[in-house]
């Protein structure tokens, strides 16, 4: 049993958490969402800097809620990679300085491993094998997750990750930064039929097409289209049908991947992990077709789908628990597989 504190700087969110092997003692998410918004997406250097100045009040609080002290503490994680370099760097220095100072190991943590983690977090009787389906901002992975700490890629993205396209196409519509949730909540009043949109498709240098990777640009650039042509016709943008069937596109494209790569594998356990895991009509599409076929699916609720330090703190206490720690020479970086 290990209790860890963790931190997780990797993009916009300033988070830190302490759990005790698959139970949250207390999470801490300071967003930057409103100083991004304003220029439509996060920029990198501003990032960094609100990292900065929030992670020591955010570690305060995270003792603070969680009422208890570092002598209660087996070690310090944190997210060391992929994400923005300069907000790792913030993260991961803290973790390690805190280290340091209380003699404690120091685990760096995948981000991407972290997002598998967080489903633990809310199903602690969740044991692999299952398939992973990680979709965020920066990834669109089929994981196959074999055992602890044991992972298969089966498929990925060609070009935009599905959050990066949700964000894209929301940034088209007008909609604002983050583009999912803003998408998702127009879909509500939208038609998903009302365009006939282009499921990307990867296709194979023998012919046909990869069963499990997606594509997202030809939508991207559908949708582009499809507004250019009702602003030249000086028709009102129906930006709810526009979103709506956009993003029934591809929660379909990306559950028909997921389902086939699963009965390929003879997998039958689904865990749907990552910001766009919480997009209501992928859970739905997700849910009708795991029951048509027979299988098992979870996924976290919505505050452990986006980036958190619980997930990364409950990734960290199951290594701790193996014997495995890392390094304080380890250094951060931008891309990394997992
Ligand atoms: O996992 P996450 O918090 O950060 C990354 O590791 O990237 O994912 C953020 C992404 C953003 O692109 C955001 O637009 C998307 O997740 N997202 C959603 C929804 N909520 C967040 N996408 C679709 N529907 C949602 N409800
Ligand atoms: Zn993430």
């Amino acid at each position: 049993m290990s209790t860890i504190l963790a931190i997780e700087t990797s993009c916009d969110e300033t988070a830190v958490a302490i759990v005790k092997n698959r139970h949250i003692l207390s999470s801490i998410i300071a967003s930057q969402i409103d100083l991004h918004g304003t220029y439509g997406g996060v920029v990198p250097e501003m990032a960094s800097r609100q990292h900065l100045q929030t992670i020591n009040p955010c570690i305060a609080q995270a003792f603070a809620s969680a009422k208890l002290g570092w002598d209660e503490i087996d070690g310090v994680a944190a997210t060391v990679a992929p994400g923005l370099v300069g907000a790792l760097m913030v993260g991961v220095t803290a973790a390690k300085t805190l280290a340091i100072l209380y003699h404690k190991p120091f685990i760096g943590v995948h981000h991407l491993e972290g997002h598998i983690y967080a489903t633990y977090l809310s199903d602690p009787e969740l044991q692999p094998p299952f398939l992973c389906l990680l979709v965020s901002g920066g990834h669109t992975s089929l994981i196959y997750v074999k055992d602890c700490g044991v992972y298969e890629m089966l498929g990925s993205t060609r070009d935009d990750a599905a959050g990066e396209a949700f964000d894209k196409v929301a940034r088209l519509l007008g909609l604002g930064y983050p583009g999912g949730p803003a998408i998702d909540r127009a879909a509500k009043m939208g038609n998903r039929e009302a365009f006939p949109l282009p499921e990307g498709k990867v296709s194979l240098p023998e012919g046909g097409y990869h069963p499990y990777d997606s594509s997202f640009s030809g939508l991207k650039t559908a949708v582009l289209r499809l507004v250019q042509k009702l602003k030249a016709e000086n028709q009102p943008l129906p930006i709810n049908d526009l979103a709506a069937s956009f993003q029934e596109t591809v929660a379909r494209s990306l559950v028909k991947r997921t389902i086939t790569c699963a009965i390929d594998y003879g997998i039958s356990t689904i865990v749907a992990a990552g910001g766009v895991a919480a997009n209501s009509a992928l859970r739905a599409h997700l849910q009708a077709a795991t029951q048509e076929h027979n299988l098992k699916v979870y996924y976290p609720p919505l505050t452990l789908c986006t980036d958190n330090a619980a997930m990364i703190a409950c990734a960290a206490a199951d290594r701790l628990n193996r014997g495995q720690t890392s390094s304080l020479t380890l250094g951060v970086q931008s891309r990394l597989p997992i």
